[in-house]
């Protein structure tokens, strides 16, 4: 749970997607925040107060004039203890009132009489017209100036039956946002590529030789530096996987494919930090065949020959611009022994190790930091969470410099 004990202002302006906020509400409740849903008056003709207040979980406000808050004042009390205040949708009409300070009903009086400290973010959803719009493009211009944290829209199929920017991000897009909100932005203006997932090396077009990784550590790596600010680039073997929001994904198969990606990458972009965290294949077949292996008789069995794949973390720790290099290690015994001589074999400055040979697929792990000062353990936590502390400590290196 990433967002335990936050507390959410959650605002609803008029817009048919309110009904894509009602599982929001939920989404942000399961990462045990508290919800304090505020309505306006054209919100509630898309959504009912009743059904936001049974997801919730608590009264929903509708009306400035509110008696149930003890002193009448409920812009006041109900952003005092308020963690963020995040109004999803948010319409054109309350774009135009966040930017010249309007309050002339509870929602856009307590975005006004918020504490400084309490962050304000905005899901803007509207059509494609009222969103190029001069009038909105000023509006949106001045919101950003004065700090408020828009988010999206996304461009697509609109409920107006036309195309274009200005659809609301989607309920999962929005949580991502809203939990990267709260994160320590440790490597703004970083760029980071990552390998994840496994390689697939084909014995003919329809076999192949695999293994057992789910890109599921390394997807979490790229998620928790796109959340510290990082631009993101992440060279992905096969998985079943969706693309972290915000990361751009570069789709390869074998081995061979994802080192062309990574150089390119590389080649295009100074990075500063490569994380490579793929179950990268230590050979592929020499002799693939180009049409599919026929099974000749009940006795024959195809040979197959192999060679070795590049070593993609050895050959951009050994690059002159070499980023700041993270490699991992899965060993099945003496990891101990075992990782520290891998950091050294491959010349990087920091190794991950996991701890067993049992984590493909699982959703929580164990690791081991192998850097020059000796080692240290990330205790057992879901792997978003090692992820996040992960991406602390490179940060932490990053910024002493200590060896690239
Ligand atoms: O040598 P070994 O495969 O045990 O090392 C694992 C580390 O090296 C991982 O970080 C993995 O992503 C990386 N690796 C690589 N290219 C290979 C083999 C491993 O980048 N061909």
């Amino acid at each position: 749970m990433r967002l335990s004990g936050k507390k959410i202002v959650l605002g609803l302006t008029g817009g048919v997607a309110c009904y894509k906020v009602a599982e929001l509400t939920r989404a942000l409740g399961k990462e045990g925040a508290s919800v304090q849903v505020v309505m306006t008056q054209a919100a509630t003709q898309f959504i009912t107060p009743v059904t936001m207040q049974a997801l919730s979980g608590n009264v929903v406000f509708t009306d400035q004039w509110d008696a149930r808050i003890h002193n009448n004042m409920p812009h006041i009390d109900l952003t005092r203890d308020a963690d963020a205040i995040v109004i999803a949708p948010c319409s054109t009409d309350f774009m135009f009132k966040l930017a010249h300070g309007a309050c002339n009903d509870l929602l856009s009086t307590l975005c006004i009489a918020r504490p400084a400290h309490v962050p304000l973010l905005i899901a803007p959803a509207m059509n494609v017209e009222m969103w190029q719009n001069p009038a909105t493009q000023r509006n949106l211009a001045q919101i950003k100036a004065d700090g408020i944290n828009v988010m999206g829209p996304a461009a697509g199929d609109q409920a107006c039956g036309e195309t274009g920017m200005g659809r609301m991000l989607e309920p999962d897009q929005l949580l991502t946002e809203i939990i990267a909100s709260f994160q320590k932005k440790t490597l703004v203006g970083k760029h980071v590529l990552i390998t994840a997932g496994p390689t697939f090396e084909p014995i003919d077009p329809v076999r192949g030789i695999t293994n057992l990784s789910s890109g599921k550590m390394g997807y979490a790596i790229a998620r928790a530096a796109w959340e510290a600010g990082a631009e993101v680039t992440l060279v992905s073997g096969p998985t079943a996987l969706p693309p972290p929001y915000g990361v751009k994904r570069i789709n390869v198969q074998t081995a061979q494919q994802m080192h062309d990606a990574v150089m390119a990458c590389l080649n295009i972009h100074m990075q500063d930090v490569f994380v490579a965290v793929a179950a990268v294949a230590d050979w592929k077949v020499a002799n693939a065949s180009d049409q599919k292996i026929k099974k000749t008789s009940e006795t024959d069995t195809p040979q197959l020959a192999f060679v070795q794949n590049p070593d993609i973390l050895a050959l951009v720790a050994a690059r002159p611009d070499a980023p700041y290099c993270v490699g991992f290690a899965a060993e099945s015994e003496q990891l101990l022994q075992y990782g520290a001589a891998k950091r050294i074999k491959k010349n990087i400055p920091l190794l991950v190790g996991n701890i067993g040979h049992h984590t493909f697929g699982q959703d929580d792990n164990e690791l081991i930091l192998f850097d020059a000062q000796g080692h240290k353990a990330i205790e057992r936590a879901d792997k978003q969470t090692l992820a996040s502390k992960l991406i602390d400590e490179i940060a932490i290196r990053l910024a002493n410099n200590t060896m690239r």
